[in-house]
């Protein structure tokens, strides 16, 4: 099946503005007296306190460090996949209008107990670490990132899954209103994710509240994203509001659009071409520099043990 429906990560790049444009014309603004008036405006970040603040910078996890430089944070913050804000990287202004308190968690499904959480006591229930990931986007552009959380695993012990459960699917937020990419019904929304439990408890498995030091940033999924550094980007879903243990294997977002272009397992593989491109190489969204990919993006030693027995599984898109 051909999928005609438009999807930011295949525009042009020359399609999306990138940050040194965006930056420029704050500059020009100031520069030509507006300067006063731009400073006037509320600044969202500012204005809502984040009641975890306190909690950051928490203490860095020497174990995960790599290589290659942190990407800047500005960048980072304006360059973002994020289907619910717009179909282009530039989705951090209207991501800001999304109202991150209250926020409930909600974990349900192959249970001991049903439980939900207000996300302020689930964030202070947790131990809060820094761990430096590679991040590897299915459309071959790759940052580095400081991320704050704790261990998916963590918070499978919290659920108390029964023997049954084989999978973990999560769901972001549904807000049309506030989040108009909503509004395309073309679009199977809520965003899905889904990981096996081996997946979900192994040691990488990450759920973010925060990056660079402080609370994630509303375009990088707050209040609570997950990061699966191993997997291409798009498994690592933002903006969870719901945890599902389950016996079924969940359909994700991507996976109902096309799958035979976005699978279930999606490990980055750089011998295994995207239907429409190759996957051998990676840009630095910072630098601009092309990197070579690296099987399971540099954590083989790690999870490559989880897929021994999947011979026959397409696990590489
Ligand atoms: N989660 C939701 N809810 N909506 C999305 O559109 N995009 C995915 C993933 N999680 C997406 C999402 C994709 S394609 C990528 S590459 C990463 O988020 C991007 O994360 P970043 O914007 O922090 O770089």
């Amino acid at each position: 099946m051909l999928i005609k429906r438009p999807r930011g990560w295949e525009i042009p790049e020359r399609l999306a503005t990138p940050e040194s444009v965006y930056l420029n014309r704050r500059q020009i603004l100031a520069a030509g007296g507006f300067g006063l008036a731009l400073s006037a405006l509320p600044d969202p970040a500012a204005a809502e306190t984040d009641p975890t603040a306190d909690l950051y910078p928490a203490p860095r996890n020497s174990k995960y460090t790599i290589e290659r430089p942190v990407t800047p944070e500005a960048t980072n913050v304006n360059y973002n996949n994020f289907y619910e804000f717009g179909t282009h990287k530039n989705i951090a202004a209207a991501a800001d209008a999304l109202p991150i308190r209250p926020w409930e968690v909600k974990i349900d499904g192959l249970v001991e107990q049903e439980q939900t959480f207000a996300i302020d006591d689930l964030i202070r229930k947790m131990p809060l670490e820094e761990r430096l990931y590679r991040h590897r986007c299915v459309e071959a552009w790759s940052m580095t990132v400081p991320w704050t959380g704790f261990a998916l695993a963590d918070l499978v012990k919290l659920a108390k899954p029964l023997g049954d459960a084989a999978y973990l699917r999560m769901e972001t937020f549904m807000m049309p209103d506030v989040a108009s990419g909503q509004k395309q019904i073309w679009y199977p929304w809520p965003y899905v994710e889904g990981v096996t439990m081996a997946e979900a408890t192994n040691e990488l498995a990450f759920i973010v509240t925060g990056a660079y030091g402080k609370p994630v940033a509303k375009s990088m999924g707050a209040p609570l994203r997950l990061h699966l550094p191993w997997k291409y980007g798009f498994k690592s879903i933002k903006s969870i509001v719901r945890f599902t243990f389950t016996d079924e294997r969940p359909v994700s977002f991507w996976e109902d659009l096309g799958p035979e272009e976005y699978g279930f397992w999606a490990n980055v593989n750089p011998e295994v071409p995207h239907p429409r491109w190759s996957q051998a190489m990676e840009r630095d969204i910072a630098t601009n520099e092309s990197i070579p990919t690296k099987l399971f993006n540099g954590y083989a030693e790690y999870v490559a043990g989880l897929y021994t027995d999947l011979t026959d599984e397409p696990l590489y898109m």
